[in-house]
C-alpha cells in the first residue's frame, strides 16, 4: 500500500463511451472505501487546465451505472498535446494535492496520462472507447454496447432493404478501424464488409457480386461500411448506376456512442475502475488497464503505445465464408 496517495483525480477523454460511468462509479466507491479522497474533473484535459475540479462523494456517482455518456463530460484538448500545457496540467494536479489520476479514454489519452506521469503524477489509464482500437487489450469499454446497438439498427434498416429488394450501404462508427464494421458484419450476416485494415476492397468486384446475386434470386445486399473507408453516400450512387438496383446508404452515426451500457460494459468498467486504484495504492505509475485471455491486466504505457492490433483473420474468413 502507498501511504503517499492519499487524494486522487478522474478525468474523462476522448470520445464518450457507454460504460464510462460505470468506471467513474467504481473508482470513487473503490477509492473512498480505501480512504482516499476523490477530485473529479470535469471535461477532460481541458478542464483540468480550467481547474474545473469537485470532490466527489459515494452519493455523488449513484444511479449512474446504467446511463450512457459521462457524467464527467469528456473533451478534446489541443493545449494538452504541447509541453506548456502538459507542465500546467501537472502543477493544477499539485495545487489540488492530487497524487494519482485515473484517466479513461483511448490511446491520446493515453499520451497525455504518460506525459503527467514523467512530471511526477501517478496515472493510470483505464480503456474507454467504441472503437475496440487500443491494442493492449482485447476489451475496451462501450464497444460491447455500441455494437448491440448497431446491430439492432442494421437489422432494422436490413427488414426495410429486404421488402423493397435494395442493396444497403451502412457506415459504422470506428475512426481508422474496423472492428465494429467486422462485429455487425458477422452479427448481421452482410454480404460485404469494407474495413480500412482490408486492402483488397475492389468495388468492381461487389458490383459483380450484387448483379450476380440478383440472378440467384437474393432480395437484399447488405454492404457494412466502416467509418475509416467512408463515402458511403457516393458508393451508394455508384452501385445503383452500375448494378441497376436501388441503393441507399445509412450513416449510423453517434447513436452508436450513446444508450445504456450493457451487462458486460457495466461489469468489466466497474472491474477496470476498482484495479485502477488498486495500482495506484501499490505505487504504480504510468500503466493501463487492459483484458487479455480472460484477465485483468496492466501494461507499462510506453509499451502499450507502441503495441499494435490486427483485424483477426479467422473472424474475416468465416464472415466471407458465411456470406455466400
Ligand atoms: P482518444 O483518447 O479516444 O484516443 P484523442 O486522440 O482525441 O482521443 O485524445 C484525447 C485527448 O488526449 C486529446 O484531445 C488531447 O488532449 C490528449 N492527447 C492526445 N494525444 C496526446 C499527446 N500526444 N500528448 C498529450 N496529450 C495528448
Ligand atoms: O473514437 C470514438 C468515435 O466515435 C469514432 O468512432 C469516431 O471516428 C469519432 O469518435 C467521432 O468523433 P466526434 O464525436 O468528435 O465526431
Amino acid at each position: 500500500m502507498n501511504d503517499t496517495i492519499q487524494t486522487i483525480g478522474i478525468l474523462t477523454s476522448g470520445g464518450d463511451a457507454p460504460g464510462m460511468n460505470a468506471a467513474i462509479r467504481a473508482v470513487v466507491r473503490t477509492a473512498l472505501g480505501r480512504g482516499l479522497r476523490v477530485r473529479g474533473i470535469r471535461r477532460g484535459y481541458h478542464g483540468l487546465l480550467q481547474e474545473e475540479i469537485i470532490d466527489m462523494t459515494a452519493r455523488d456517482v449513484s444511479d449512474i451505472i446504467q446511463r450512457g455518456g459521462t457524467i464527467l463530460q469528456t473533451a478534446r484538448c489541443k493545449e494538452m498535446r504541447t509541453e506548456e500545457g502538459q507542465q500546467k496540467a501537472a502543477a493544477i494536479c499539485k495545487k489540488y494535492g492530487i497524487q494519482g489520476l485515473v484517466v479513461i479514454g483511448g490511446d491520446g489519452s493515453f499520451a497525455g496520462a504518460q506525459k503527467l506521469s514523467n512530471l511526477g503524477i501517478n496515472t493510470i489509464g483505464i480503456p474507454g472507447t467504441i472503437d475496440l482500437d487500443i491494442a493492449c487489450t482485447e476489451y475496451t469499454i462501450g464497444f460491447d454496447t455500441a455494437v448491440n446497438t448497431a446491430m439492432e439498427a442494421i437489422d432494422k434498416v436490413r427488414d426495410t432493404s429486404t421488402s423493397h429488394e435494395r442493396c444497403s450501404v451502412i457506415e459504422v462508427m470506428g475512426r481508422d478501424a474496423g472492428y465494429l464494421a467486422l462485429w455487425c458484419g458477422i452479427a448481421n450476416g452482410a454480404e460485404r464488409i469494407l474495413m480500412p485494415e482490408e486492402h483488397d476492397y475492389d468495388e468492381e468486384k461487389i458490383i459483380a457480386d450484387i448483379i450476380g446475386n440478383r440472378k440467384r434470386g437474393k432480395q437484399h445486399y447488405i454492404i457494412i461500411n466502416a467509418e475509416g473507408i467512408g463515402d458511403s453516400m457516393n458508393m451508394a450512387k455508384r452501385i445503383e448506376e452500375a448494378t441497376g438496383m436501388e441503393t441507399r446508404a445509412t450513416i449510423l452515426g453517434h447513436m452508436q456512442r450513446g444508450g445504456s451500457p450493457t451487462c458486460k460494459d457495466r461489469v468489466y468498467a466497474s472491474i477496470m475502475g476498482a484495479k485502477a486504484v488498486d495500482l495506484l495504492l501499490e505505487g504504480k505509475t504510468n500503466r493501463v488497464v487492459g483484458y487479455q485471455h480472460g484477465e485483468f491486466v496492466d501494461y507499462d504505457i510506453n509499451e502499450a503505445l507502441q503495441m499494435h492490433k490486427e483485424i483477426p483473420e479467422y473472424a474475416y474468413r468465416v464472415s466471407k465464408d458465411l456470406a455466400l
